[in-house]
């Protein structure tokens, strides 16, 4: 079916699902790399799901991206790319609102304030932040307020919810501590929003070096499945993922996490719980394992890049953005007026 020609308008949709007072989803993948299985079952999936019980907000954070070095050009196309992957992966226009961070110059403007009330000992202690400046050589203050303009991304919308992985878990409760000590000093302003970590696939290991996540910005991409990489591509990663030697297929992600991981992959993509996959697959060798898993990887990506391919060529890309920018920019113009006349700024 061709998604975009669905009749549903989603506009219209937008406005109704607004006034239902349905709990509000929130989300987004910054366009540092291009997306990934991970992306796709951590992330995505989830979002595919929540659309059908919340009123969902999906987005690009193309400012959270330049806190490592990017090719503008490079950027610019990507993200326009993940906007389509997003509708091609199932985020469906007509639930959604998707848009970019960017284009919304309220992000940036709230941040500032809730940067002048996020203490520098709390920020200090995001683990992804300490990660991150080990492996960087020129560390910019930006990659240090990464997460405050990610608070402001959330408390700008009053999301109830913010499917994460485990690793941005702790950035969503630094979101919930900014958001209820601004509530404490001015009265109540911000909702506290709750990460929603998935079960199954909360973390999808790189296939060469399953004691680490599969990222978009790996730098060889050796292990890495990208949504858009070719059938040969996908097969051969997976065929030479590092397993281990015994041969038996179960479940144990301490001590068989290549196995574990294939199970993992395997299991969201069919949805069936992990210990369902290893019994399926008990009497197999490791060989005939990948093959599968190979098998149902490629099926899933391959209808997904086909659907990819006929949204990145139409036209309905830029009124789904369009529309997303207007839906948002008065949300947020919003709480931010609220805010400024709170601390006090000029004659909001
Ligand atoms: P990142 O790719 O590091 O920017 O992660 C962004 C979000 O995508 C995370 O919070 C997760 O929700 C999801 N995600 C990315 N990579 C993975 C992965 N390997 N396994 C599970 N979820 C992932
Ligand atoms: N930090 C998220 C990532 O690693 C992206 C992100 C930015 C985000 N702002 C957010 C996620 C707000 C959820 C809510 O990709």
């Amino acid at each position: 079916v061709n998604i975009l020609k669905k009749k549903s308008y989603y506009y219209i949709i937008n406005k109704k699902r607004k006034c239902i007072n349905m709990k509000r989803v929130l989300t987004g993948l910054q366009p540092s790399g291009e997306l990934t299985l991970g992306s796709l079952i951590g992330s995505i999936s989830q979002m595919v799901k929540y659309q059908e019980e919340y009123e969902s907000f999906m987005f690009v954070p193309d400012m959270h991206a330049i806190t490592v070095k990017q090719d503008p050009k490079l950027l610019k196309e990507r993200i326009i790319k993940n906007v389509a992957l997003y509708i091609a992966c199932g985020l469906d226009p007509s639930k959604n609102t998707i848009y970019i961070q960017s284009e919304n110059l309220y992000h940036a403007n709230l941040s500032w304030v809730l940067e002048c009330h996020t203490y520098i000992g709390e920020a200090s202690r995001m683990t992804q932040f300490k990660d991150k400046s080990k492996k960087q050589e020129n560390v910019t203050v930006g990659l240090f307020t990464y997460p405050i303009l990610m608070a402001s991304d959330i408390l700008l919308y009053d999301a109830d919810y913010v499917p994460v992985g485990i690793d941005q878990k702790q950035h969503v409760e630094l979101a919930r501590n900014i958001a209820d000590r601004f509530n404490k000093m001015y009265g109540d302003t911000f909702k506290l929003p709750e990460p929603l970590i998935p079960e199954v696939g909360a973390k999808i290991m790189d296939l060469s070096d399953p004691t680490k996540k599969m990222s978009k910005s790996d730098a060889t991409g050796k292990g890495v499945i990208y949504l858009l990489d070719d059938e040969k591509t996908i097969r051969k990663k997976i065929m030479s993922a590092v397993t281990d030697s015994d041969n038996k297929v179960i479940y144990d992600p301490i001590n068989k996490p290549g196995i574990s991981n294939l199970l993992t992959i395997y299991s969201s993509l069919k949805k069936i719980d992990a210990k369902k996959a290893e019994e399926h697959f008990k009497d197999y060798n490791y060989g005939n394992l990948k093959k599968e898993v190979a098998d149902t990887v490629v099926e899933t990506l391959l209808d997904i890049q086909n659907k990819y391919n006929e949204i990145i060529n139409s036209d309905k890309l830029n009124e789904i953005l369009d529309n997303g920018r207007e839906i948002t920019e008065k949300i947020a113009k919003e709480k931010t007026y609220e805010v400024f006349k709170k601390v006090g700024f000029g004659r909001y």
